[in-house]
């Protein structure tokens, strides 16, 4: 196979990026800037091209992705691409009956509650699984012309989550009672979706992605103890297993105020904190040897342009104390948010100087 690109491969003549700098705890040019969710519902563009066309399906169309990926990127001039697809495509891939439910998200049709259920329905993801990814990624390279792409994927416990409930779940009890109740099948299941996410990943930087980012979105339901116990040994394996790939290894879940330390322990070069964590003391929670990534309240978004300002101003300064600083939401986009005033806070963003 291809040795893949070295992370800072850019085309001849092209700025280095502000990103890869911001993520390795190198000086950037300027604080950069990109949004969880900045492909989706908020653009008008993205609605037009999704038309008719389900979820699922259109991260099956390599010139779907390549466009709907590409938006954010001419709109605002983002620092990075988020790859557009969804953390249930690998488990899609590999045959477990599931579909994205709009307004609902991942539903799944025969829950996973034990380890015949594992072993029946949950196989490794070969790269032949998800073709259209790797021609997708190809695709994006050549479009995106240095910016760098981020490829991702659903962390073990976040992913086990959608299998166990069955959907989205408010308290994650039928996750958690399978943990405490029955750990053979937990790790059975917890061990078998870290190779799957792995390999999602080692798939998508193969075929170009710069950076990644494993999303434990929901982790932020667990208690330190059990998160460190049951969760993050699945986690750090993940990230272990492309850290030969030497690509930045972004880290990050909602409501994780109290595990950052354990999160960014699991073997991050960044670690996304959410927006409910005062910034400086999400800093202090990561530690001096890795970076942060985040994060402005995405609903900051819908106040007067002063406050968004004063808002985006506190994270840039509390920011410039970390080892490198990558500007995010702390969590998604919301479906309404005015997409010119994510226009604004980019550009305020950038002319943010950097000391
Ligand atoms: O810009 C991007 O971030 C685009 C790529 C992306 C999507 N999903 C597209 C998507 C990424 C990185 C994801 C990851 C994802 N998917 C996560 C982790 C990130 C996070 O938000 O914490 C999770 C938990 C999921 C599961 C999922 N898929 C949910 C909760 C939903 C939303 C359901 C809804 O309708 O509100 C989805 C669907 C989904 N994934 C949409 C998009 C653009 C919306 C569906 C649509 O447009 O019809």
């Amino acid at each position: 196979a291809a040795k893949p690109k070295a992370p800072d491969a850019k085309p001849e003549g092209a700025p280095a990026s502000a990103f890869l700098a911001a993520c390795r705890g190198e000086k950037p040019s300027h604080v950069p800037v990109w949004f969880m969710r900045q492909a989706g519902r908020s653009l008008p563009e993205y609605r037009k091209v999704r038309q008719g066309v389900p979820m699922l399906e259109s991260c099956t169309r390599p010139e779907m992705v390549v466009e709907i990926t590409m938006q954010p990127v001419r709109r605002y001039g983002v620092d990075a691409a988020i790859f557009y697809s969804d953390i249930v495509v690998p488990l899609k891939a590999i045959g477990v009956d599931l579909d994205i439910v709009p307004g609902t998200g991942p539903v799944v049709e025969n829950p996973i509650r034990s380890v015949k259920d594992v072993e029946s329905q949950l196989r490794d993801l070969e790269p032949d699984d998800v073709s259209y990814v790797t021609e997708a990624v190809r695709g994006l390279v050549g479009e995106l012309k240095g910016t760098p792409l981020i490829g991702f994927s659903g962390a073990p416990f976040t992913l086990a989550s959608y299998l166990i409930e069955g959907g989205p779940s408010r308290d994650h009890r039928l996750t958690k009672e399978l943990m405490y109740r029955d750990p053979d099948t937990w790790d059975a299941l917890l061990g078998r979706l870290a190779k799957i996410a792995a390999a999602f990943l080692r798939v998508q930087v193969q075929a170009g992605a710069q950076a990644v980012q494993l999303f434990d979105s929901w982790a932020g339901s667990l208690s330190r103890d059990d998160y460190e116990r049951y969760v993050k040994p699945y986690a750090a394996e993940v990230l272990d297993a492309v850290a030969d790939l030497e690509v930045p290894r972004i880290h990050f879940g909602v409501g994780t105020g109290e595990l950052l330390g354990e999160m960014a322990d699991a073997g991050a070069d960044v670690v996304g904190v959410d927006w409910r964590v005062d910034l400086a003391d999400g800093i202090k929670r990561v530690g001096s040897k890795r970076a942060v990534q985040g994060n402005l309240d995405p609903t900051v978004l819908f106040a007067p342009d002063d406050i968004i300002k004063a808002k985006a101003d506190a994270v840039l300064k509390a920011g410039s104390k970390a080892r490198g600083h990558v500007f995010n939401l702390g969590h998604g986009v919301l479906p309404a948010t005015d997409p010119d005033a994510l226009a604004r806070l980019v550009d305020h963003v950038h002319a943010y100087e950097v000391r």
